[in-house]
């Protein structure tokens, strides 16, 4: 079973084909970012019509690229939700065009579902049950994996995402959006322990996150003084361990709450170094073990929705004719994928 999948749910245009047995054979990806940076944000007007124009020539050449004829695919896949309405808009109604001409189904695809599942393109994939910790720019969950499609959130962020958290308070150290990866760039020269930033919720009960404390924070730690490279990198370093350092407290919470030893970390915030790196030193003082996404399938991809659309359809699971997109859509209401 072969399947073609698209995303568009934000401000990547990206495409892929995946084929069953022999594994992933292509993605193509167009990142928006440049088009965004001027305005500090994704502008949804914007992002819609750029998809619009990217979206088709990424298909074409990931078949190209994929040695695949429409005529060797069983599915279109296509992120349907959750996201921005218009972006999401473009690639469901390509999807569901392409698969309408070309007489098979379509798959609308959960984004969320795509980001847990980007672990199984990977030879050493995850085992069922796990425990999942999605961090990205809108969502930050810990979410118990029974099974693909059988998803128990354990908790989320109250505010802001953790990508988010990293995005704001880079955008006060004055780096261009999305400054995330910046961000984390820049502590790596920062010194340890100059900043000592809140460490939201570690002190309570339960599995809840709360990051929009840490901006205010942040802005008072640099208010009145010169922003200098090592201001800038002492306060990155601050930042990035406060986030890290409640990541990993949640995340091993959750494992001792739900009796498992095996973590999933996806998402944008899962390619962060510091934060890969103190959660395979805690899992290995857990006993357990950490499985993440490869660098480029942390953040947005059309891999990851290839996995997830080509496990559905193989359940026997598609869409019918209408076009579907949803800027709101709880993982929890998803169906089960029997094994
Ligand atoms: O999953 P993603 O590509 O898009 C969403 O679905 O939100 O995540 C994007 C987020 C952004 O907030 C970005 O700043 C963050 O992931 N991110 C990082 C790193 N790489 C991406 N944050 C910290 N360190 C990184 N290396
Ligand atoms: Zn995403």
């Amino acid at each position: 079973m072969r399947v073609l999948a698209l995303e568009s749910s934000c401000d990547e245009s990206a495409a892929a084909v995946l084929d069953a047995d022999a594994g992933l054979l292509a993605h193509e990806l167009f990142s928006q970012v440049q088009l965004h940076r001027v305005y500090g944000g994704v502008v949804p007007e914007l992002a819609s019509r750029d998809h619009v124009q990217r979206l088709l020539p990424l298909v074409n050449s990931a078949l190209a690229r994929a040695r695949t004829a429409p005529s060797d695919l069983h599915g279109v896949a296509y992120t349907a939700g959750p996201g921005l309405i218009g972006a999401l808009l473009t690639g469901a109604s390509l999807a569901r065009s392409l698969a309408y001409a070309w007489g098979i189904p379509a798959i609308g695809v959960h984004h969320l579902e795509g980001h847990l599942l980007a672990p199984l393109l990977e030879k050493d994939a995850p085992p069922f049950p796990h425990v999942a910790l999605l961090v990205s720019g809108g969502h930050t969950l810990l979410i118990e994996v029974a099974a693909i499609g059988r998803y128990r959130v354990l908790g989320a962020s109250r505010d802001d995402a953790a990508g988010e958290a990293f995005d704001k308070t880079a955008k006060l150290l004055g780096l261009p959006y999305p400054g995330g990866p910046q961000l984390a760039q820049l502590a790596v020269q920062g010194a340890a322990g100059a900043f000592t930033f809140p460490r939201p919720m570690l002190d309570r009960a339960g599995l809840e996150f709360s990051f929009s404390g840490l901006k205010t924070a942040v802005l008072h730690a640099v208010r009145g003084r010169v922003l200098t490279d090592t201001l800038r990198a002492d306060v990155a370093r601050g930042v990035e361990e406060a986030i890290v350092a409640t990541l990993t407290a949640k995340a091993l919470r959750a494992l001792e709450f739900t009796g498992l030893n095996v973590l999933v970390v996806s998402g944008g915030v899962s390619a962060n170094r510091a934060l890969r790196e103190r959660l395979v030193a805690a899992l290995e003082e857990h006993g357990g073990r950490v499985y993440f996404p490869r660098l480029e399938f942390c953040t947005d991809n059309a891999a990851m929705i290839a996995v997830a659309g080509l496990k559905r359809l193989q359940a026997g699971q598609h869409d019918g004719l209408a076009i579907q997109a949803r800027a709101q859509w709880p993982l929890e209401s998803l169906p089960p994928v029997a094994a």
